[in-house]
This record gives structure tokens, sequence and C-alpha cells, in this order.
């Protein structure tokens, strides 16, 4: 045998080595094959994470079951029954039936309460919807029986805000920022730093713009002790920044803040061209903002003159949008929706630490506010009104509402992409808008 393998390995290799070539050719067509067909595209990480849960997964918002409009009565949620009856209250074909709609709702509401018919008599906690009411928590009774007023007068107004001897200002900025009255620091180191009135020049282009400063407020039963009133009246003679009106500041009374603040917009400052609403616990580099606008304000005025368009206003809403969110269905979050009160999914929205939108959409939202019943999370609230123009909001990458990776928070040049980061004590912005001066000579060759 030894022999036979000795004398014939030559043989052997030769008559071997053309299968096993034609082995390995079909092995690796095999595994090409393979490769390619069990090829799977990269994970998108899945970036927005919306406030509320989802059924779907933990981890990836939901998808949506149908369109948030819904021409469908839902009749076992309050919101969905008050909206249906406004809907149809403005809707030119379907009016007339507006009544009959409530009426056929599951929650008896008094058929004199369609929609959105402002009315400031709390009648809908005293007795129709009582049963639905006795249910909820006590931030969501709150709301239900004040949800159809939405007139409340000034404590403290700011006529002149946007006028310059007697004209009025175009300031390329307004920034509208929610206040508390408690919140003294957070306003004078806005001030100070990121939302100082007057020419501000751009990051990049020394020309700038105009930027105007209100703050937004509501009322706070204040201690005796801390005299909150007085020093607020002090620091609105001081600073003529204060906007402040007659309804309890609460988180859920915050969405009447956007819709108060459309109307003074409509009243002493329509002629501004972008506005920024944020909260008083956030960061915009608004240098750099400022660019952006200036840039975008520019590309609308070349597409106008291009096409002739003179009437059409700009359409520009960019925040961090979050997509198919539902509701929160948690009862110990202060998100909680319960089901009673709302059915279905949000329209796409953007996280409430800050959003920037034209002037001529803060006017159509003041419109369209009217004809949307007030809902009780803001951010959520603008997105619908969003929706019932027709109107998309756009992400911007800029806006970090969750904040920077905790790692990055120290280092500046982490923030020469950022227009606005959530959030940050009035210490830190101060030590941040000092931190961050000359950005652009440091991070940007
Ligand atoms: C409105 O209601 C009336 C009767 O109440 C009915 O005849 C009419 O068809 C309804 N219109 C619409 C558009 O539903
Ligand atoms: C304000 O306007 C009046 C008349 O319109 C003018 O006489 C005056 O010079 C203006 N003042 C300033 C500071 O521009
Ligand atoms: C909102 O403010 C009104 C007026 O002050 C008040 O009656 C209502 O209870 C407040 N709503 C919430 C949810 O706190
Ligand atoms: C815009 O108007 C000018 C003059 O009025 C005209 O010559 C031009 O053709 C118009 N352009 C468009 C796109 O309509």
């Amino acid at each position: 045998m030894g022999k036979f393998c000795k004398c014939n390995g030559r043989l052997l290799c030769m008559c071997l080595l053309p299968f096993m070539m034609t082995g390995h050719l079909l092995v690796y067509i095999l595994v090409t094959i393979f490769v390619t067909i069990s090829y799977a595209p990269p994970k998108i990480p899945v970036h927005f994470i919306a406030p509320g849960s989802s059924s779907n997964s933990a981890k990836m918002a939901s998808h949506p079951l149908n369109a948030f409009w819904n021409l469908r009565l839902i009749d076992s949620a309050l919101w969905n029954s008050l909206q249906h009856g406004c809907d149809r209250l403005y809707n030119p074909i379907l009016r007339g039936n507006a009544s009959m709609a409530v009426q056929q709702t599951k929650i008896k509401l008094d058929p004199s309460s369609v929609g959105c018919v402002s009315n400031c008599i709390p009648e809908i906690g005293s007795h129709t919807v009582a049963n639905e009411l006795k249910a909820m928590s006590d931030q969501m009774r709150a709301f239900v029986s004040s949800m159809r007023c939405r007139e409340y007068p000034y404590i403290i107004n700011q006529p002149g805000l946007c006028y310059n001897n007697e004209t009025l200002d175009t300031p390329l900025l307004l920034m509208a920022i929610k206040s508390q009255m408690g919140n003294f620091e957070n306003r004078q180191a806005i001030r100070d730093t990121w939302g100082r009135s007057g020419h501000v020049s751009g990051e990049y282009n020394i020309r700038g713009g105009l930027v105007r400063t209100v703050f937004l407020l509501g009322k706070q039963d204040s201690n005796p002790k801390s005299n909150f009133h007085d020093l607020l009246q002090k620091e609105s003679e001081k600073y003529g920044d204060i906007l402040q009106w007659d309804f309890k500041d609460t988180f859920f009374n915050l969405t009447l803040k956007d819709v108060l603040f459309w109307r003074w917009f409509k009243q002493y400052c329509p002629k501004a061209i972008f506005v920024f609403k944020g909260d008083d616990d956030v960061f915009v580099r608004t240098d750099a903002l400022v660019d952006f606008l200036n840039k975008q304000w520019e590309e609308h005025n070349l597409w106008q003159a291009y096409t002739n368009e003179t009437d059409k206003g700009l359409d520009l809403f960019i925040g961090e949008v979050i997509y198919n969110a539902k509701p929160n269905r948690d009862p110990s979050t202060k998100y909680f929706i319960p089901g009673s009160f709302y059915q279905g999914v949000y329209p796409a929205y953007a996280g409430g630490g800050g959003v920037v939108y034209s002037g001529s959409l803060a006017l159509r939202l003041k419109e369209i506010s009217d004809k949307v019943s007030l809902f009780p999370i803001d951010d959520v609230y603008l997105g619908m009104c969003l929706s019932k123009l027709g109107v998309v909001p756009s992400h911007h990458p800029g806006f970090l509402t969750f904040d920077l990776p905790i790692t990055q928070r120290g280092n500046p040049c982490a923030y020469k992409s950022v227009l606005l980061v959530h959030r940050r004590s009035p210490r830190e912005m101060v030590a941040l808008w000092n931190h961050l001066r000359n950005l652009r000579m440091r991070c940007f060759r």
C-alpha cells in the first residue's frame, strides 16, 4: 500500500488538483452568494423616543395606526369629541351639524358647548362630564374644567416692545421665553447672555440682526414672605420684557402661553421675521441662530423675487421633531393623558425646549388655534395646530432638547453645530456663554 501511494503521489496530485480547485471555486461562489443574500443594511439608530409610552417596543417610537385628523367621531374621549364638534363648526361642508355631533357622544356635553367656542364659565367641570372627571387626576380635572377658556387679561403688558419712536420695528428674531414668577435668576442670566435684547452679530456674518426678548408668565400663588408680585413689577419696570397674564401658571396651562402670546404678537409685534419660543432653562447660540435665520430669510426673498409671489409668507418651523408619539398612559408621570381625554396618536411635534418659526407662521398659528381645542401639553398642541395648517415641522439637528452626551458637555467645540441645548441652570448659562466666546476662532479651522 505504502509503495502504491508513494509512486502514485504525483499522479494522485495531478488528478485531484482540478477537483480541488473546482471545489474551492464552488465554495467561493457559494460563500459570495450567501454573503450577498444575508447582507442586512446597517441599522439606523433611533433617536427620538417620545416621552410617551410605546406599545411596539420600549426602544422605538411606535408607528401610527391612522392619520392624526380623523373624520370619524371618537366619542369616548373628551378632547376628540370637542374637536369633532369644532371641525364641523368650521367646515363649510359639514357645518350646521356641530351640535348634533356633540349630542352623539357618550360623554354628555352641554349641546351649547360645541367645539372651541370660547366660554370661560367652567360648566363642563360642574356637572356635565362629572363622572368622567372623577376618575381623572387633579391636574387633568383642573385642565378640563377651564379648557374652553382662553380669555385672560394681562397683568403686565409690553405694548411698546417692538416699537421704536412710534414706528413698528421689524426685529429679525423675537425671543419668547416661558418663565415663572420665581425664576428671577434664569431671566437675569438669559438677559446677560443669549437673550440679550438689541443688535446681535452673527457668528460668521457680521450683519446679524435685531433681537427682542420677552418673557411669558402666568400667575403663581406666592407665599406672603416672598413678595413675587412687587418684585416682578420692579423687574418689568427696569427691563420692560415681562408679559404676564392672569391665569394659574401650571404645567397643563402652558398651552395658554402659546395661544395668548400669538394674540400679543399679532397686536404688538406682527412684523418680527422669526420667533423663538423656548423655556428659561435652555441655552441658545444666538449668533449661530441669527446667521441661520438670515440665510433662510435671504433665500426666501430670492425665491419670492424669482417667482413674483409677493404675498406668500415664509412657512418655517424648526426644532427637534418627534414623530409618531402616543399619549403617555402611565398615571405616575406628569405627561399622563388618560384615554377618556384623548384617543389617537400625536401629530409630529417639536420638543418643547425651544423651537423657531417664522413670524408669518405665528400669525397663521394665531388664527388656526381658535379652531383647535386646547390640549394640556403645549408642544403637542403646537404640533396639532401645525398639522391643521398643513405645515410639517422640520427637524434640525442643532436643537438638542435631550442635551449632548455627558462626556461632551465640557468641550466647547462640541457646541459648534449646536443651536440649542436643554437644560442649563442660570450659573451654567453664564459659564457656557463665557466658555463659548470666539468658538469660531478655536474650533472651526
Ligand atoms: C345634518 O343634520 C341633518 C338633520 O339633523 C341632516 O338632515 C343632514 O344630512 C346633516 N348633514 C350632514 C352633512 O351630516
Ligand atoms: C422720532 O420721530 C419724530 C417724528 O416722527 C422725529 O422728529 C424725531 O427726530 C424722532 N426721534 C428719533 C430719536 O429718531
Ligand atoms: C389654568 O388657569 C386657570 C385660571 O387661573 C385655572 O382656573 C385652571 O385651574 C388652571 N389649569 C390648570 C390645569 O392648572
Ligand atoms: C416676474 O415679473 C416680471 C416683471 O413684472 C416678469 O418679466 C417676469 O417674467 C415674471 N416672472 C415670473 C416667473 O412670472
